[in-house]
């Protein structure tokens, strides 16, 4: 069942509103806010936007239908997102998309029956030196194999403490979509930012001098 667009929500969609000059500009966060709160896009929650930035749900659907991140069906506890663009599927990020697929018995933008996964294949995420990566709630796992994504499914599903491998505390997609939607959890120094295989590139050009070339007008 979706849970329902409680005053509490309005309240709190409300007060995201008022952190912009323009109140629509706050479309985004609030739909982040309704997926954590409804677990994905109703039309509730369509309507609550619309009705708190006073547009039409036309026009708050053709949003929400347009970014992928949006989901009209439930989502599950886990969201996990792997990577089949080019390095990492190259890299083994297709053998990572069977052996999950396989494991969960669902397939793209699909939910397991269970409500504990949501598998999707995802792009490029800019992580592509520690390829292939996959994402639980939006939260790195670099450098994966297939074993790996056994044992991690598996912990999940068990409850056990699980951490991803740049140190976040994985908890929920519900979680993480509060986040995404401007809350603060108090989590932002939580894990390593950089790495040195992120810098070895920036190393390599500093130490043989390598410059950017200069564009016209700059
Ligand atoms: S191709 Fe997967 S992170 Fe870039």
């Amino acid at each position: 069942m979706i849970a329902p667009i409680t005053e509490t929500d309005f309240k709190q969609l409300d007060q995201l509103a008022k952190k912009y000059p323009e109140r629509r500009s706050a479309l985004l966060p609030m739909l982040h806010y309704v997926q954590s709160v409804q677990g994905q896009i109703s039309p509730a929650g369509i309507s609550a936007c619309a009705n708190v930035l006073d547009l039409t749900p036309a026009e708050v659907a053709a949003v929400a239908t347009f970014y992928t991140m949006f989901k009209r069906f439930p989502l599950g506890k886990h969201h996990i997102g792997v990577c089949t663009n080019s390095l990492c599927a190259i890299l083994g990020g297709d053998e990572l998309w069977r052996e999950l697929s396989e494991t969960l018995g669902v397939g793209h933008d699909e939910t397991t029956e269970d409500r504990m996964f949501t598998l999707e294949r995802i792009e490029c995420q800019a992580a592509c030196t520690m390829a292939p990566v996959l994402t639980v709630n939006w939260e790195f796992f670099d450098n994966m194999t297939p074993n790996k994504v056994r044992e991690l499914i598996e912990k999940l599903k068990s409850g056990a403490p699980v951490q991803s491998t740049r140190g976040a505390v994985i908890t929920s997609i519900a979680d993480t979509e509060r986040v995404l939607a401007g809350f603060n959890d108090g989590k932002s120094e939580e894990g390593e930012a950089i790495d040195d295989a992120m810098l070895a590139g920036l190393q390599v050009a500093k130490a043989r001098g390598m410059r950017a070339p200069r564009g016209e007008g700059f």
